[in-house]
């Protein structure tokens, strides 16, 4: 699906507006502060319930306001609304009128990837970002995970409970425990490896265009969440008195990692900011590419702040990835020259719209793309003969 327009109501500093958007690339320019990473914000809430600033998402409600709404028109005249009640903490999703309860019907029907200046999280911030950044594609791409994940969750809390009953008394639903999560742990297990794989697969097409002079090759290891070549109910066994001493479960499918290596290094020790960077839109791209082969919805790609860290070169190669990857995008910028790499033509006297050949058509020229000015939060589309 491709987002045609966007609504929002009390969401941070944006004015409550519609936003009608182009289904190839949308661009909003801004400066400090003016509400652009709080436009992508709005998008990512309603493709997966939650901020990817802040877990608090009361904050995420206008100053002083109760409720906010986000709420997308999709290609296909369906609309998808995610709304917060702050007083009551709830969530209220409706799907063409019909209300649904559960936030992942929300990844059934729109599929947002992101890149932002704090994606470095992926290297720096621990095996809870890598955990995330997976597990946001697996809920698109793995059509059973999403069950699968929450009966995981159901009896690692219940094996948890167990262990801390366990602290005090002779505990025989333990073993019974064990078994159930042994069980969910190497389902979940095998649907994340066959993920993975996949994701590596795509990975080296688009390192090839983002990072073209990369001499060493990068591979990427999936560490399932226990020892690899051992029996996970033998590690449970043999960890009997560690487990029960931390009071939780230490081993299993929720404790998986991804390692990224460049010449057997940790890739972050080897390559430069920029180049951290161009290898996380890789693997975005990479991501979005293996959501869009399972045909079930196409996704929509998200880039904050597109000229921190990328140089002109950078860009020049990020222009040519968006292009084979063929998604709706939306990209914020703080100014519009940046942006110069994506438009093919220098803006320096042009503020506005830039014409594309139409191939079929060679008298025909249309837009590839739509310009946006973000200014205290008002969000107004830029015209060819705005003057700026
Ligand atoms: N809940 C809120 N209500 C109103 N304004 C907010 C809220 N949260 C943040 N802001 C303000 O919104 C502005 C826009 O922030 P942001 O979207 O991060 O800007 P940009 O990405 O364009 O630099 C900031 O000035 C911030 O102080
Ligand atoms: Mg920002």
């Amino acid at each position: 699906m491709s987002v045609a327009n966007l609504i929002t109501q009390n969401f941070r500093n944006l004015d409550s507006a519609t936003l009608t958007f182009h289904p190839g690339l949308n661009f909003f320019v801004g400066d400090n502060g003016s509400g652009k990473s709080s436009l992508l914000e709005a998008i990512f809430f309603l493709g997966h319930g939650k901020s990817f600033r802040t877990s608090k998402l009361d904050s995420l409600a206008r100053y002083n306001e109760q409720t906010f709404v986000v709420s997308v028109k999709d290609n296909n005249n369906c609309r998808l609304g995610l709304s917060r009640d702050v007083t009551l903490g709830t969530n209220s999703i409706k799907i063409d009128g019909e209300r649904h309860t559960r936030l992942s019907v929300l990844a059934q029907n729109i599929a947002i990837q992101i890149v932002t200046p704090e994606s470095f999280k992926l290297f720096f911030g621990g095996p809870k970002e890598r955990r995330k950044f997976i597990d946001l594609g697996m809920f698109h791409v793995k059509q059973t995970f999403s069950k699968q994940w929450k009966d995981f969750n159901r009896v690692l809390k219940q094996r948890n409970a167990s262990i801390r009953l366990a602290q005090h008394e002779s505990n025989s639903m333990l073993s019974y425990w064990n078994e159930q999560f042994c069980c969910l742990s190497l389902k979940v297990s095998s649907m994340r490896a066959e993920y993975v794989s996949a994701i590596i697969k795509e990975l080296d097409v688009w390192i090839a265009i983002l990072l073209p002079d990369l001499k060493a090759r990068v591979t990427v290891q999936y560490l399932q969440g226990w020892p690899q070549k051992k029996e996970l109910l033998d590690v449970l066994s043999s960890n009997y008195e560690r487990e029960l001493n931390y009071g939780y479960s230490l081993y299993g499918a929720h404790k998986f990692d991804v390692k990224f290596l460049l010449d057997k290094q940790p890739l972050e020790t080897q390559l430069s900011r920029g180049q951290q960077k161009l290898f996380l839109l890789a693997l975005t791209f990479a991501q979005a590419k293996s959501i869009a082969k399972v045909n079930r919805v196409k996704p929509i790609l998200l880039i904050d702040d597109v000229g921190a860290e990328l140089d002109i070169n950078s860009r020049q190669c990020l222009a040519s990835a968006l292009k084979l990857l063929n998604c709706q995008t939306i990209i914020t910028a703080i100014e519009t020259n940046v942006l110069q790499p994506f438009l093919g033509r220098d803006l320096s006297d042009e503020t506005g719209l830039i014409k594309i050949d139409n191939l079929d058509n060679p008298d025909m020229v249309e837009e590839n793309f739509k310009m946006f000015h973000v200014k205290h939060g008002k969000i107004t589309e830029k015209y060819p003969d705005d003057s700026e």
